[in-house]
């Protein structure tokens, strides 16, 4: 069977590409809310230490070993994975299968509300609306038994799928070169407005300032509360797409030669950018602006700024008059898509090249399996909150531990430091400081062994809590999907298809 060779079109495709993954929802929405949640400036502290010794030797990490993958042909994580330890890490390598399909089972129904929303803003629904009435038209929107929602998602999944069908440089690196550019565009227009808001303009209480000051202020109050860290790591992870094979994939597409350390820098900085500046300059200025400090940390409770993008901006919005609030609708809700649709995409990738590469399917197929899979997992997150959660818990934080965890385990001390450093160094465009060698090979494997069993006693009372049935229904499918994947592996071992 002859099959064309998927590669990326250009460098620029690909940090765009590699971009687009990490930049998120999570950058706009997590982020703020996570940050206003921890304490503000005393959030920041952790977070950028988290992001050093954690989140930039990940990087270059799972770009080498993703790299180190397609030279043999293999595009996602179990066989990535398998290709350096051995058979059984096939099995642990399935593990960033689930995180794939597990988080995009929710987060492409948020993604869906975001282009509800900017319909709604381009149509002038919130105009004349109180705070209230916008609240509860959201509230309305996602209650059981209304179907805009779940049409939206479902039309939302099918264009994923059909993106992703087109392959890699006519789907996911074209939406990456269209989707950023307008994001960055609407994000700095946004940022602009909310950080020179003036107090008492348009019935704001106080300046932009205010809300930066509150971020950016270090303060070292909650430096040793263990949970402020957690969250802190959580949200490196969450943000840069570490641990769950994204990463892995995008990078196995890159030729053998080809630099991965710059290019690993470039996207975890842009992502950076997008997040530090960006994502803490639009959110928070403008709703600390209209509601004060208290009122927002009130809001954010739960740490995921659901309340804060959706109920709370669009009437504020609204105070800007009819043209710019339409306007800012459009490019706030625009922005969100943007970011989520190109994490999404990331997220489809490496199930279809599974798909590809082990049991010889068509993209085509292997883009509508990934669609339905995502459909029928995501059923209990549409049903409840409850569900939601437990998926965000078990694929969108605890998985993303254990996988980095065992990887980094892997690279370091199985595949070996040795390989593993020239497999990071080999073709670089620049150069990667040495003191990384040490750090990924001790500082790392320890910081997250740090972090996973600081987090074991909540696993523990999770698991032991009495549960509704549709936390059962999210937990059973969960498994079922696990069960399933590891099936596969296994009946991929046995058939061999031609690369
Ligand atoms: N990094 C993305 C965000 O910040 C989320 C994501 C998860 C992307 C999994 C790819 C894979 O929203």
């Amino acid at each position: 069977m002859t099959k064309e060779k998927e590669a990326w079109g250009s460098r620029v495709g690909l940090v765009l590409a590699m971009a687009g993954n990490a930049v998120g929802l999570g950058n706009f929405l997590r982020f703020p809310a996570q940050a206003v949640q921890n304490g503000g400036g005393a959030f920041i502290i952790p977070y950028l230490v988290c992001f050093v010794l954690m989140g930039l030797p990940l990087l270059y990490v799972e770009w080498a070993m993703g790299r180190h993958g397609g030279k043999s042909g293999e595009h996602s994580t179990p066989h990535i994975f398998g290709a350096m330890g051995g058979t059984g890490w096939r099995y642990f390598g399935a593990l960033g299968l689930f995180i794939s399909i597990g988080i995009c089972s929710y987060y492409t129904y948020i993604e869906a509300w975001t282009m509800s929303w900017a319909w709604h803003s381009a149509a002038g629904h919130f105009l004349g609306m109180t705070q209230e009435q916008v609240s509860a038209f959201f509230t309305n929107y996602i209650a059981l038994g209304t179907s805009e929602p779940i049409l939206m998602w479902v039309a939302c999944v099918a264009l994923n799928t059909w993106i992703l069908s087109r392959g890699l440089q006519g789907g996911v690196e074209l939406a990456a070169k269209i989707g950023m550019p307008l994001l960055l565009l609407f994000g700095v227009i946004l940022a602009v407005r909310g950080v020179t808001m003036t107090a008492g303009y348009n019935g704001a209480a106080y300046d932009g300032v205010v809300g930066l000051n509150f971020l950016w202020t270090p303060s070292f109050h909650s430096i040793w509360d263990p949970v402020v860290w957690r969250n802190a790591a959580g949200q490196i992870f969450f943000t840069l797409s570490l641990g769950m094979g994204s990463i892995h994939c995008y990078a196995s597409y890159v030729k053998g030669k080809d630099d991965i350390a710059l290019n690993a820098m470039s996207a975890g900085w842009m992502n950076e950018f997008v997040e530090v500046v960006l994502g803490s300059a639009i959110i928070i200025p403008i709703s600390i602006g209209y509601l004060g400090v208290d009122k927002v940390v009130e809001m954010t409770k739960g740490g995921s700024g659901f309340g804060i993008g959706f109920m709370t901006l669009p009437y504020l919005f609204t105070q800007w008059g009819a043209f710019f609030s339409a306007a800012a609708g459009i490019m706030w809700f625009g922005l969100l898509f943007f970011a989520g649709i190109t994490s999404s995409l990331a997220m489809g990738t490496p199930v279809m090249a599974f798909a590809e590469d082990k049991f010889g399917w068509d993209r085509r197929w292997g883009a509508v399996a990934f669609g339905v899979s995502v459909l029928l997992l995501g059923i209990p997150s549409v049903l409840s909150q409850e569900a939601f959660n437990e998926f965000d818990y078990w694929a969108g934080t605890i998985a993303l531990v254990v996988l980095s965890l065992g990887e980094v385990i892997l690279f370091a001390w199985l595949f070996g430091m040795e390989k593993g450093w020239k497999e990071i160094t080999d073709g670089a465009d620049m150069t990667v400081p040495r003191a990384f060698r040490f750090v990924i090979k001790y500082v790392t494997p320890i910081f997250l062994l740090v972090v996973f069993v600081g987090s074991l006693p909540e696993v523990w009372t999770t698991i032991t809590k009495k549960i509704t049935f549709h936390v059962a229904l999210a937990r059973g499918l969960m498994l079922g999907l696990l069960a399933a994947l590891a099936l596969l592996v296994r009946l991929a071992d046995k058939r061999k298809v031609e690369p």
